[in-house]
């Protein structure tokens, strides 16, 4: 399978699987983002801060950071399908606080174009790439587009988590694994466990980690 055929498949695998469930039946459907909030909140980050969501989906965290009168955000995610219904939900003065880009994050073509990020949050989507030049791909994407003194959310599934996700392999991760990939130019400020319980009534241990880039 070629590069391009392996992305076409992926947008499908992900496009279906938000095409087949409302978002509040989706195995990672958080009503509220707590952690997520609580871990942005210690970021005392300013209202026209650029925020970057990775692979947003149709999370609650766009709806939740408007609310929070974030003006300055970009969601991205590879299916088109899981922004536009995230969209959906926003009136349209909010719409005009956020960005959407589909692409990939492990080969990145529009978003090399990002302006430069005060806060990169990902959760349960770093955990997908498994081969070593996608998370290479990935991390230095962060690292490229992280202003310094800027900030990285990264919470996925824990060395002792599931091992898939939406029928997909996962790469879990603990928080030496997070800074070995980030290096030594990023200082950890806070790592937490966190059990998260699926619509299903699943329990799913994540590693959540906060990350800031030294100046
Ligand atoms: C488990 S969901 C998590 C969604 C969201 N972060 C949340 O917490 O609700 C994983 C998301 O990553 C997206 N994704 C998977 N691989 C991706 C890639 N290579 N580039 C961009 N997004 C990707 C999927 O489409 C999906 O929306």
């Amino acid at each position: 399978m070629d590069t391009s055929e392996g992305l076409v498949n992926l947008q499908k695998h992900w496009d279906t699987a938000y095409k087949k469930c409302p978002t509040e039946k989706l195995g990672w459907f958080e009503e509220v983002p707590t952690l997520s909030l609580e871990l942005i909140a210690d970021c005392n980050l300013k209202s026209k801060a650029t925020i970057f969501v990775a692979g947003a989906g149709s999370s609650t965290l766009i709806d939740a950071l408007i609310a929070l009168n974030y003006t300055t955000l970009i969601a991205n995610d590879i299916s088109r399908e899981a922004l536009e219904g995230m969209e959906k939900r926003l009136s349209e003065s909010d719409k005009k606080k956020l960005t959407c880009i589909v692409d990939d994050l492990t080969a990145p073509k529009v978003l090399n174009d990002l302006p430069n990020i005060d806060l990169w949050v990902d959760r349960a989507v770093v955990h997908f790439f498994l081969k070593e030049s996608e998370q290479e791909s990935y991390f230095n994407l962060i690292k490229s587009k992280l202003k310094k003194g800027g900030l990285v959310l990264l919470a996925a599934f824990a060395l002792d988590g599931a091992k898939k996700c939406c029928g997909l392999e996962v790469f879990r991760y603990n928080t030496q694994m997070f800074q070995d990939r980030l290096g030594d130019d990023f200082e950890l400020v806070k790592a937490q466990d966190h059990t998260y319980m699926n619509p299903f009534g699943d329990s799913r241990p994540y590693i959540y980690t906060l990350f800031q880039r030294k100046e």
